[in-house]
Parts: structure tokens; sequence; C-alpha cells
């Protein structure tokens, strides 16, 4: 934790920030999560030319590139977009805020969305933010596919809450140990995140925070109709980081109960009408 070792809490990402950590943290050795992306954008149709939006350290850019696609990786972070150019070679990658973005000039056949990265849009302004954003550079028919938490398993249900989770990993010879706190805030509708970091490098402890909205199956549905949205899928699994992971060829699942959400949606040829109220 070098870099971080003199702070006791920082608005940085000591993952985002570190790449490299990050993949060591969360690995995804098989590609699961690119693998379903794929499976979802050739299953359903999509043509070749897809956006990642929050790609991350690209690799699941670089997956679907492999699988024959022309791929831009966007994300808000220059480390990531500085080691997906390295590490994870062959997509586009540019830097762009998911929550409003333009990108001149291109045009996808669909868009992808992963491990819950949509849901940094924590307003509903946001979110419309996100999906006129996706409106605008997709063609038409073009489709959303994401991956994100399910704000419904948080209803009547606190195991993620009860108490912390501790986690430790080795990586370059320094053992990390992260102890994160999850915390629901009903006013906001987030999940808030603290996460505090300690290594045995000697170096001080980090602390983090972070933040998911909570939202809910109908929510999405009712914010994705309103941008112009017909929802093709919505389940909770099985998907890449379930339990048990998916395998190609596993069917969709119907219900939206579990903590994680897969959704499939295309974008219609208009905006629906705004319903108004008679006076
Ligand atoms: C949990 S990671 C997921 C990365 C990748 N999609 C994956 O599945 O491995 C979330 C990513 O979203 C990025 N991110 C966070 N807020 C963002 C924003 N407002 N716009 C674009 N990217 C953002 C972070 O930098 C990080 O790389």
């Amino acid at each position: 934790m070098t870099r971080h070792g003199n702070s006791q809490s920082s608005a940085a990402n000591l993952l985002t920030d570190n790449p490299e950590l990050y993949e060591a943290r969360f690995p995804d050795p098989e590609r699961l999560a690119g693998h379903w992306a794929e499976d979802c954008l050739s299953r359903y149709g999509a043509g070749p030319r897809v956006l990642d939006l929050g790609c991350g350290t690209g690799r699941d850019a670089a997956h679907l590139h492999r699988a024959g696609r022309t791929v831009t990786g966007a994300d808000l972070s220059e480390a990531m977009l500085a080691y997906a150019r390295t590490e994870h070679p062959g997509p586009e990658y540019l830097r762009a805020d998911l929550r409003q973005f333009t990108l001149p000039g291109r045009e996808f056949d669909a868009v992808v969305c992963l491990d819950s990265a949509l849901l940094y849009c924590h307003t509903n302004a946001e979110l419309d933010g996100f999906l006129s954003s996706v409106r605008t550079c997709l063609a038409p028919g073009g489709l959303l596919v994401a991956e994100l938490r399910n704000g419904a398993f948080f209803l009547g249900r606190t195991e993620l809450l009860d108490a912390p989770r501790v986690n430790g990993f080795t990586w370059r010879g320094t053992t990390y140990r992260s102890t994160t706190t999850l915390y629901v805030d009903r006013t906001a509708q987030l999940l808030r995140r603290t996460r505090v970091w300690t290594a045995d490098d000697g170096s001080a402890p980090v602390e983090q925070r972070s933040a998911w909205r909570l939202l809910l199956p109908q929510e999405l549905r009712y914010v994705l109709a309103a941008n112009g949205f017909e929802v093709l899928a919505l389940y909770d699994g099985p998907g890449p980081r379930t339990e048990p992971p998916w395998r190609a060829g596993d069917p969709e699942g119907t219900a939206t109960d579990a903590d994680r959400l897969h959704l499939v949606a295309r974008l219609g040829r208009q905006l629906p009408t705004p319903v108004r109220t008679p006076r």
C-alpha cells in the first residue's frame, strides 16, 4: 500500500487505482463475465460494434475483441485505462463518465456494463443521463447488456449487512486484508460500503467509501421504458457472478430475487410519448 501509506482515509480507490491489484482481488481466469456478455450479444443478434462502459482493467473488452467484435472500452479511471491499453490490448480505450457522455462520430450495436458499473448512477438524474447517453450512441435496435447488484435482494434480508466481511489475499509478496461493511441508506436508496485495507508491509490502514444505487427490478424496467428501451430479459441468474456460476448453454432464469440482476434490453426506434394527466 505504498502509494496510500500515509493516508488514513482516502477518496481514491485502492482497487481502481491499482488495476493489477483489482484483478488479483477479483480474478476471473475463465473470463466468465466476458463469455456471458458475448453469449448474450450473439443470442440476441447484436452487430459487431460494442461499447464496454465502466470497462475497468479491460479484460472483458479484450475478450469481446477476441470474439471478433470491434470494441471500445470506456472508464472514468485513468489508471484503469492505462492498464487496459497495455495489458488487454485490442479495443480502443477512452475516458468517459457513464453518467453523462457523448462519443461524437461513434455508433455502437451494443453497450455492455458489467459488475454493477451502472449502479454508480446514484440519482434518478444520473440514471437518465446514463440511459440517454447510451441511447445517443446506440444504433436503432441496439442492445444494452448489464449485470448488477439487485436492490430487491435487500428487502427483508440482512445477511450481507449483519457483520463486516473480511477478505485476505497476497499480491507481490504483500498480504492484504480488507474489512468491508455494507449499510443501507434508505433515504438516498444507496448501498453504502466502507472498506478498510490493511497490509503487512507496515503501511497505515486505508479507509475507502463507495456506494451503489439500490435499484429494484420494477424500477429498472420503468426507467428503461421511459428512456425508450424494451426489456428482453431480466433475471437473477445464472450469471458470471452467481453461485453456481453461469455455464454456456444454461437457460436464463425467470426470478429477480437473488443478489444479482442480468439485463438485456433493446433500444426502440423512438421515445415513448409522455403520458399527460388530463386537467
Ligand atoms: C466494479 S468495476 C467493474 C469493472 C469491469 N466492468 C469488470 O467487470 O471487471 C467498476 C468500474 O467502473 C468505473 N467507474 C466508476 N464510476 C464510473 C463512472 N462514473 N463512469 C465510468 N466508469 C466509472 C471504475 O473506475 C471501475 O473501473
